[in-house]
């Protein structure tokens, strides 16, 4: 480096990126956390490859691409990069496959992730990447005891709201009390010594909240009726509810398990970008941006006898050729099924058969944040059996004046029911059912953005799932090239409905076909010496 010091470099280029961390690593002057290292060694010296699809597999296989010193062309057929990580605001616009043209009218600042939402904290190539791009994280609340219930249905406690505190409360401390009695009766099928006993019966007197004799009789675990204050107001409880209430009204259903407590990617901490997921997409394309064509449709892939062809439909619908050393594919497997190409019968079995579910958001502009000003609900999930299954709340702008909530999350029939539906009557379902949860629905509502992922265009569903026999027949083909063709995306990992999936199987790619270039490299210089 001449002219500047190494130092003075550092300190420029990190007000540029953000941090001097970020800028280290990706100048390369910092090597990364090791777990996230990804130091191949030699140089792809030009090598020209060919990525389908500026998602976040794609950008990044071409990011890692660059700095291992290959050309590279992406294709993508949209008019935006980041595919399935898509952050909707105002002036947003798509049309669905057999669907009316929409454009989001929200206020500036006011948006909602329609794809990816939340980053798990052990997701470690999601995280390595947005801490060398500079993206800043913000918590995600992903679980809220003060979010509500409603089960739309019979019983006593069915079609009103409930606080998921209570019954979660409640729930546990019956289910402690069921198991503490039966401890005490020698009813369970092990043998235990009467120390183990008492030890699991403290343990689940902790964990219930139970009585002295075992018994539980309500908690303030579970909030008040009316919350503690100053002077003469201790608080007062209510009672909680019977164990059979909950049961018969369908309290217990699957559509309010509480998925964020037990499952591996949904405990906190969650994070999310500040300002939309999409500026994970935005980073990546600072860096590569200049090499991708948008609004280039990918119809035709091809293998040559020294690399590949791909046949596309350039942003005037002419079509045009791309000749390349290598391809990697990224494109969703649904879209992908729909392409001419000339691949293997494995892969065009896998290609076909793989399923992807379906999946529907709806973002609900407010003009108030009442869940926060009236409910106290400041980010996290209500639950339903109604069509809407969940409302999102936001995890950012707290106490702001304004606010855009989703207003439905839902998936399979769900999601195909409420998809199949008019853009208006998406809205008028989402406010209807969400009104019974939060009355100031109708009052306080402004706009509204939907999507049905399903039916847009570029990738007919919301992420690959594989049952087993799938993951046992199909998924194999896609993890090997076929000839120069490499294949990419969330659907090639164990991390299907993730970005953690995208980053991982872009570094797969590219190691791969990295690796392949070295050998083939290392036969010429012994050839010629
Ligand atoms: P994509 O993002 O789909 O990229 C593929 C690209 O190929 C797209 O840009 C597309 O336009 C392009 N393409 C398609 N057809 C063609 C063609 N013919 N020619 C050229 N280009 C084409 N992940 C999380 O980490 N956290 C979450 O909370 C989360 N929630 C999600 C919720 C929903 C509803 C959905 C849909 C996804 C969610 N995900 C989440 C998953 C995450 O968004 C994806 O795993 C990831 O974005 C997939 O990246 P990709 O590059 O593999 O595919
Ligand atoms: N990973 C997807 C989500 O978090 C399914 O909603």
């Amino acid at each position: 480096m001449t002219g500047i010091s190494r130092r003075d470099f550092i300190s420029k280029a990190s007000v540029l990126a953000g941090s001097s961390y970020p800028a280290m690593i990706a100048l390369g002057l910092l090597k990364a956390a090791p777990a996230a290292a990804f130091n191949l060694e030699g140089k792809g010296n030009g090598k020209h490859v060919i990525i389908l699809g500026a998602g976040l597999a794609g950008m990044t296989a071409a990011y890692e691409l660059k700095k291992l010193g290959y050309k590279y062309t992406i294709l993508e057929a949209r008019d935006r990069a980041g595919g399935r990580v898509w952050t909707v605001r105002n002036n947003t616009t798509e049309t669905e496959l057999d669907g009316k043209p929409q454009r989001a009218k929200f206020d500036d600042g006011q948006y909602f992730n329609a794809g990816a939402a939340r980053i798990p904290h052990h997701h470690g190539l999601s995280l390595h990447y947005c801490r060398e791009l500079g993206v800043q994280l913000e918590t995600y609340n992903n679980i809220n005891e003060s979010g509500f219930v409603y089960n739309d249905g019979t019983g006593p406690l069915a079609n009103k709201r409930i606080r998921i505190r209570e019954i979660h409360n409640d729930m546990r401390g019956y289910t402690s009390e069921l198991l503490a009695k039966a401890i005490d009766q020698d009813a369970l099928d092990r043998p235990m010594t009467v120390d183990d006993k008492e030890i699991l019966i403290e343990y689940l007197r902790a964990e219930g909240e139970l009585d002295p004799d075992k018994l539980y009789k309500g908690t303030p675990r579970r909030g008040y009726i009316s919350p503690p204050g100053a002077g003469d107001t201790p608080g007062k409880l209510a009672n909680p509810y019977e164990l059979s209430e909950i049961i018969k009204s369908g309290l217990i259903g699957h559509s309010f398990y509480n998925i964020g407590d037990y499952i591996y990617e949904q405990q906190m901490t969650m994070m999310q970008p500040v300002g939309g997921m999409d500026m994970i997409a935005k980073a990546l394309e600072k860096h590569v941006g200049k090499d991708i064509q948008y609004k280039a449709e990918v119809r035709e892939i091809r293998k040559t006898t020294d690399g590949t062809r791909v046949v596309y439909a350039d942003s005037h619908g002419k079509m045009k050729e791309l000749e390349g050393d290598y391809c990697i594919c990224t494109i969703p497997l649904p879209v992908l099924s729909g392409i001419t190409s000339d691949f293997s019968s494995p892969v065009l079995r896998a290609i076909d058969s793989v399923t992807y579910y379906e999946a529907g958001k709806i973002g609900l502009q407010f003009k108030r944040r009442f869940w926060e000003e009236d409910d106290h609900v400041f980010g996290g999930i209500s639950r339903t059996n109604m069509d809407i299954h969940q409302i999102f709340y936001p995890s950012n702008g707290f106490l702001s004046k304004k606010g855009t909530l989703v207003g439905y999350y839902n998936f399979g029939d769900k999601a195909i029911k409420v998809g199949n539906l008019t853009l208006a009557d998406r809205e008028k379902l989402a406010l209807e059912q969400g009104n019974r949860i939060h009355p100031q629905y109708k009052q306080e509502f402004e706009s509204s953005f939907s999507l049905a992922w399903h039916k847009i265009r570029y990738s007919q569903g919301a992420f690959a799932t594989y049952s087993s026999d799938q993951r046992q027949r199909f998924y194999p083909a896609l993890l090997q090239p076929d000839g120069p063709v490499y294949f990419a995306g969330e659907h090639t990992t164990y991390l299907t409905a993730w970005m953690a999936g995208a980053f991982e199987s872009a570094r797969r790619s590219v190691s791969d076909l990295h690796e392949r270039v070295m050998r083939s490299q290392q036969v010429q210089a012994e050839l010629k010496g």
